[in-house]
């Protein structure tokens, strides 16, 4: 059985699937920290692995930039490979300076301008939650493992280079967006829409205030406290 973008058989995927942007993010992830780590997927190079984690299986798999991406993997992945929870594992572009680079966020909503919703299912708010059950266990790892993170609203954005440069104080200042990113939005409509456990866990890696910014070798490393973090719901 595959789909037309992932080649996995049933039962090659475990229930909770952690999603980073980048699939060499994925393989980085099932290298260093899983254990019996079999690859599923390489299909368009969009890798994923299957592995245990403390003895617990769980999946990663790259989900590509942008709400289309990510609407197409996580609605493959809910809905013919019976995966329950879908994290993402993102980097973000904080819009508060009350935020630093490096700093942890678990997604309270987004927030989008995006038609996805309304394109996929009717669906006219703006403001999207993700699985209150999932988040708050990802909160409650965080606090066991001395963690600190931030939680609030991040704006899900379909465009990455925008010529309205004052266009983030608005969505900080009007929606109470701290952080920017391109793809929690269709993933919550996804697992709303399919009755299934959608989350976020972000890392800040640029600074829309400051201008400060990481290199893509740091990112691709230095997100470990966010993947420990989400980790710790293999089952
Ligand atoms: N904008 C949009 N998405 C992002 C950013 C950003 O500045 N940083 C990381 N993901």
């Amino acid at each position: 059985m595959a789909t037309p973008h992932i080649e996995a058989k049933k039962g090659e995927i475990a229930k909770t699937v952690l999603m980073p942007g980048d699939p060499l993010r994925a393989k980085f992830i099932a290298e260093t920290f899983l254990e019996n780590v079999k690859q599923f997927n390489q299909v368009r190079g969009m890798l994923g692995f299957t592995g245990t984690y403390k003895g617990r299986e769980i999946s990663v798999m790259g989900h590509g930039m942008g709400q289309p991406s990510v609407g197409i993997y996580s609605y493959e992945l809910f809905k013919f490979y019976d995966v329950e929870n879908i994290v993402r594992i993102g980097s973000c572009g904080a819009y508060s300076e009350d935020l630093d680079l490096y700093d942890v966020i678990i997604v309270e909503d987004a927030y989008s301008e995006s038609s996805f919703a309304k394109v996929q299912c009717n669906e006219e708010r703006d403001v999207l939650e993700p699985s209150q059950e999932l988040t708050s266990r990802l909160e409650g790892i965080a606090n066991d493992l001395n963690i600190p993170y931030k939680k609030g609203r991040i704006h899900s954005s379909d465009v990455f280079y925008s010529e309205d440069f004052k266009r983030f104080e608005r969505l900080r200042d009007e929606k109470d967006c701290i952080a920017v990113e391109m793809e929690s939005f269709a993933l919550f409509n996804n697992a709303n829409v399919l009755g299934k456990n959608a989350a976020c866990v972000l890392t800040v890696s640029d600074h829309l205030v400051t201008h400060e910014e990481t290199s893509s070798s740091e990112r691709q490393t230095a997100f470990t406290k966010m993947m420990e973090i989400a980790l710790e719901l293999a089952e």
